[in-house]
């Protein structure tokens, strides 16, 4: 066990994709085995773009529900609901007042707003509530509330992570040493997961497969997974191909390498290879997805977990909190 504290934090804006869960959601869950881990749905963070309390709501329990049915080791990660520790809202509020605001400028999603507008000939900030322009203050208070060392994120997220470190040592600077400073993890372990068509998977390209959907529909995704049209007797590049690069995902080294002979020689066929991926597929996911049913059918199951975790993190939220105020307000 490190001593080290590890912080992320989920946006719920949906089920995710077979990509998140290999490239994201495993790794996180693998970590939070090994570290003091604080793993919460970010829902404050969704209300930028989301302005229906039934859709958020609906999303932060699926999100609770798959972490809790993907093995979320709830001995070391405390699990909770941002929206349920009021001192995120307040720390953010005092972060404002040493935050510039050329660094929110800076922001990549911001800028990219501005970009869009000014490229559709509109005003820069069309369509830009501050709920977006602040987002990197609030993703900060989130960071420091619990003396986060490590923050694992994908790429995306990597200037906020610096964000927040750039805020605590403004903050530090003019309070004395209040917050430790963060770093960010970018996982890259895992490689970038194709997609049903061989390019990233990802929610904007639409060729994503779904995590938790039903046995049917995932055979469906997996029969269409994009090939060319060579023969079951034409030899084939495994290296080059999507169905190979899915199952080494799913598979012990054993398997894959079976896989990988019995694929490039004469034989077999892009059809058997995909009913194998999804043999493969069904197999690890079915456990979870069964879980995941039963704990979305039992949300008071749910609700205790995130009760005990807001109970946890809010401890924690609390003396932070009261030493920022205390050295801020006196
Ligand atoms: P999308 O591209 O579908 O919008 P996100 O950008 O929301 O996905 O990604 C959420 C997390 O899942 C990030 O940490 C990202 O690195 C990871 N992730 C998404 N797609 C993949 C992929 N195809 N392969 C590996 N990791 C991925
Ligand atoms: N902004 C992150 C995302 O879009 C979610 C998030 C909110 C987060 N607060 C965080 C991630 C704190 C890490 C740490 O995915």
């Amino acid at each position: 066990m490190s001593e080290k504290i590890v912080l992320t934090g989920i946006k719920p804006t949906g089920i995710p994709h077979i990509g998140n869960y290999v490239g994201a959601l495993k790794p996180l869950i693998e970590m939070a085995r090994h570290n003091k881990t604080y793993m919460f749905i970010a829902d404050l963070h969704a209300l930028n773009t989301i302005h229906d309390a039934a859709q958020i709501r609906r999303h932060t329990y699926e999100i609770a529900a798959l972490l809790m049915a993907a093995g979320l080791d709830l001995e070391n990660a405390v699990l909770f609901r941002q929206s349920d520790i009021v001192q995120v809202s307040q720390l953010a509020t005092m972060l404002m007042n040493v935050t510039p605001k050329g660094l929110m400028n800076r922001a990549h999603s911001y800028k990219a707003s501005v970009d869009k507008n000014t490229a559709a000939g509109l005003d820069t900030d069309a369509g830009v509530n501050m709920g977006l322009y602040t987002y990197p203050v609030l993703m900060a208070a989130d960071i420091l509330l619990y003396g986060t060392d490590i923050v694992p994120v994908g790429a995306d997220q990597k200037q906020h992570v610096e964000f927040a470190r750039d805020i605590a040592g403004y903050f530090n600077k003019i309070y004395g040493e209040t917050f430790k400073l963060p770093e960010p993890a970018i996982g890259q372990d895992t490689g970038i997961i194709p997609g049903l068509d061989g390019r990233k998977m990802s929610k904007s390209y639409d060729n994503t497969i779904p995590l938790l959907c039903p046995e049917n529909e995932l055979k469906k995704k997996i029969m269409r997974i994009i090939t060319d049209s060579k023969m079951p007797d034409e030899p084939k590049d495994p290296d080059a191909s999507t169905i190979v690069q899915l199952y080494a995902h799913f598979a012990n080294a054993d398997e894959l390498a079976d896989f990988r002979a019995r694929f490039a020689a004469p034989g077999m066929g892009y059809g058997m290879a995909k009913t194998e991926l999804f043999d493969k597929v069904n197999a690890a996911l079915t456990p979870v997805r069964m879980e995941y049913e039963r704990l979305m059918a039992n949300p008071a199951e749910i609700d205790a977990v995130l009760a005990a975790g807001a109970e946890h993190a809010r401890a924690v939220a609390e003396q932070t909190y009261n030493r920022v105020k205390h050295a801020m307000l006196g």
